[in-house]
C-alpha cells in the first residue's frame, strides 16, 4: 500500500461506519459537485478540490516525501513536531499517521460537523432542530480553530522529509459504529452495567490503569440507561450544549462521549441524561486501532506513540 492507498481505505471505512450510511454521505459529496460545476471560473480557482472526493476534511495526507510501498508507520493520536522527529530518529519509519488534525485537516475541523446532525437525527432529533442548534457550533468552533498555527507539524515532517497523513473522522465513525454493536448486542440495563461492559473492552481496560478508564460524569450506577444514544463519538468535536434538552425530550436516557465540557455537564444534568465518558485517548485508540487492522493484514509494521495504544482484533 502507497500512502494515498492508506488514505482511500480510511475514506472507505470511515464512510461505511458512518451514522448518515453510505448514500447520505454520496448525496454530500454530489451536492459540492454540483455547487462547483455551477461555479465561475474564479471562485473554481479558490474552492478547494479534495473535498469532491474527501467527505472527511478534517483527514489528509500533508506530506509525501516518498511514495513507496508502507512497510512501517508510526501512529499516534496527537502529532507535532516532536513525534516528526521520533520517526527520523528511529530512521525506518515510510509514515507518520496522526488521528487529530493537523494543518488543513485542523482548519477546516469544522466542515465535518454538520455529520452530527444527522446523528442526532438518526437518535429521533427533528433534522430542522438538530441542524439549526448545529448551525451555531459549526460556525463557533470554524472561528476557534481560526487562530492555530495550523502548519506547524507540516512545516516539520517537510524539512524533515517524513511523510505525515492523519485520519480522524473516519476513525471515529469507526470507533462510534462498533461501540454502538457493541452495547447493543450487550444490552445494559443501568448505566452501572453500561460502565462494567464498556471496561471490556481493552483500549479502555489500558486506559483504567492510568486511572482515565470509562467514568459516569452524570447519573449513578444505579440509574437505568433508557435508550443509549451514541451522539458524542463522532463529528470533529462537541457540539451544541443546547442539545441535551432536545435528546431529553425524544427520549434519549444516556449518552456515551469520549470527553464533555462543564457547560455541557450542566446541561445534561438539567436535562436528567446520564453520561457516561468512556475516555477521550482510549476511544480515539479504539477507532485508530480499527483502521490499523486493516494495514496489519497488509503486512505494515505499525509503532504505537502519542498516547496511542495499539490493540490488534486481526485473528490469526
Ligand atoms: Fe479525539
Amino acid at each position: 500500500m502507497k500512502i494515498q492507498d492508506i488514505q482511500n481505505l480510511a475514506i472507505k471505512m470511515g464512510t461505511e461506519s458512518d451514522f448518515r450510511g453510505m448514500e447520505g454521505v454520496q448525496k454530500l459529496l454530489n451536492g459540492k459537485k454540483q455547487k462547483f460545476e455551477k461555479m465561475s471560473e474564479k471562485d473554481r480557482g479558490e474552492f478547494d478540490k479534495d473535498s469532491l472526493e474527501n467527505p472527511y476534511l478534517d483527514s489528509g495526507i500533508y506530506n509525501i516525501a516518498d511514495d513507496k510501498e508502507i512497510k512501517k508507520v508510526l501512529v499516534g493520536i496527537d502529532v507535532g513536531p516532536e513525534e516528526i522527529l521520533i520517526a527520523r530518529e528511529l530512521g525506518d519509519i515510510d509514515l507518520v499517521i496522526a488521528h487529530h488534525p493537523v494543518g488543513k485537516g485542523l482548519a477546516q475541523l469544522a466542515d465535518v460537523m454538520e455529520l452530527q446532525a444527522d446523528v442526532y437525527n438518526y437518535y429521533g432529533v427533528p433534522i430542522n432542530v438538530a441542524e439549526a442548534l448545529m448551525k451555531e457550533r459549526i460556525s463557533e468552533v470554524s472561528r476557534g480553530v481560526n487562530s492555530s498555527n495550523h502548519q506547524r507539524t507540516v512545516d516539520a515532517a517537510k524539512l524533515m522529509k517524513v511523510s505525515l497523513m492523519n485520519s480522524h473522522t473516519p476513525c471515529d465513525n469507526l470507533a462510534a459504529k462498533f461501540l454502538k454493536n457493541f452495547i447493543e448486542q450487550k444490552n445494559p440495563e443501568r448505566v452501572g452495567d453500561l460502565i462494567s461492559i464498556l471496561k471490556e473492552i481493552p483500549e479502555y481496560k489500558e486506559a483504567m490503569k492510568i486511572g482515565v478508564g470509562p467514568k459516569i460524569f452524570v447519573g449513578s450506577p444505579e440509574n437505568r440507561c433508557g435508550k443509549i444514544a451514541l451522539t458524542e463519538i463522532t463529528g470533529g468535536t462537541e457540539g451544541s450544549s443546547k442539545l441535551w434538552e432536545k435528546m431529553a425530550q425524544v427520549g434519549i436516557g444516556t449518552v456515551i462521549g469520549m470527553h464533555i465540557s462543564e457547560e455541557h455537564k450542566k446541561e445534561a444534568e438539567a436535562a436528567h441524561i446520564s453520561v457516561v465518558i468512556a475516555g477521550h485517548i482510549s476511544s480515539d485508540s479504539l477507532g485508530v486501532n480499527l483502521l490499523m487492522d486493516e494495514l496489519e493484514k497488509k503486512g505494515i509494521e505499525i509503532v504505537q506513540c502519542s498516547g496511542f495504544t495499539r490493540f490488534s482484533r486481526v485473528k490469526i
